[in-house]
């Protein structure tokens, strides 16, 4: 099968190709500052980033540290810049990217070790939205019923998977880490609009102070970054628009 690498060379899928990786490398138990690492590999066009890091970690330097784990899109684990852009190695192919690769990682997040950041604090502003169901009514022995219109309201934001492409290509976030982020937002507004919580006025409240929504300038960046194809400045919109007209 052919297939077309991003500089438009059409190729065999199965063909070998030489892979170049740049890779920022930083060990704060030894190293000063973050230093780059070049590798050159063998690999596929249907090939993803992660198999081509995997390659490297395997034979060529085993101290390379990046997360992973489900290797399908799925857990959000390993968000990296590749080529300037946040994205998931595992879900984009050599096809996608090219076969010269400048990878980092993710911005405004303090680093572990080469492509491993401390997500704490993201997590942090995540929980800080209170991100799960709030009902104070009882149902009794009956599910609480929600009808296909009420549940298609929130279905966008049902999609995300905490793997902070979004807040870690926002330029308000790198400036400002008080800032609560989209990822937090997305899974606000996940809560917010279903018909079930009551949990809302509480996060419009949070929402509503300083490090909220309204450090949001709409530059897009988070929804241009989101994996999962997620409205994520519309999600913000909607949710500075709760506050100021759905609780007057
Ligand atoms: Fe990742 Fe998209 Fe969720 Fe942001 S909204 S954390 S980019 S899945
Ligand atoms: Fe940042 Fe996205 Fe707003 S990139 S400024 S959160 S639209
Ligand atoms: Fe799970 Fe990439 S390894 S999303």
């Amino acid at each position: 099968m052919a297939i077309t690498l991003s500089k438009g060379k059409a190729v065999d899928a199965m063909q070998l190709l030489t892979v170049h990786l740049r890779i920022k490398r930083y060990n704060p138990e030894v190293d000063s500052r973050p230093h780059w690492q070049e590798f050159e590999i063998q690999a596929k066009a249907a090939d993803t980033v992660l198999n081509a890091l995997h390659t490297v970690k395997w034979t060529l330097d085993g101290t390379l540290s990046f997360r992973r784990s489900c290797a399908h899109g799925v857990c959000g684990s390993d968000a990296m810049v590749i080529n300037g852009q946040n994205r998931l190695s595992c879900v984009n192919l050599i096809s996608d990217v090219g076969t010269d690769l400048v990878i980092e990682p993710i911005r405004g997040l303090p680093v572990i070790k080469d492509l491993i950041v401390d997500m704490e604090p993201f997590f942090a502003q995540y929980r800080s939205v209170v991100p799960y169901l709030i009902a104070d009514d009882d149902p009794g022995y009956k599910e609480r019923y929600q009808s296909q219109q009420d549940r298609e309201r929130y279905d966008d934001t049902t999609k995300c998977i905490l793997c902070a492409c979004c807040t870690t290509s926002c330029p308000v976030y790198w400036a400002n880490g008080d800032y609560v982020g989209p990822a937090a937002i997305v899974n606000a507004h996940r809560f917010i609009f279903d018909s079930r919580d009551h949990g809302t006025e509480q996060r419009l409240d949070i929402l509503n102070q300083k490090s909220g929504v309204w450090r949001c300038r709409t530059a897009f960046n988070c929804t241009e970054a989101c994996p999962r194809g997620i409205k994520v400045t519309q999600a913000i919109e909607e949710v500075k628009r709760a506050i100021l007209y759905d609780r007057a």
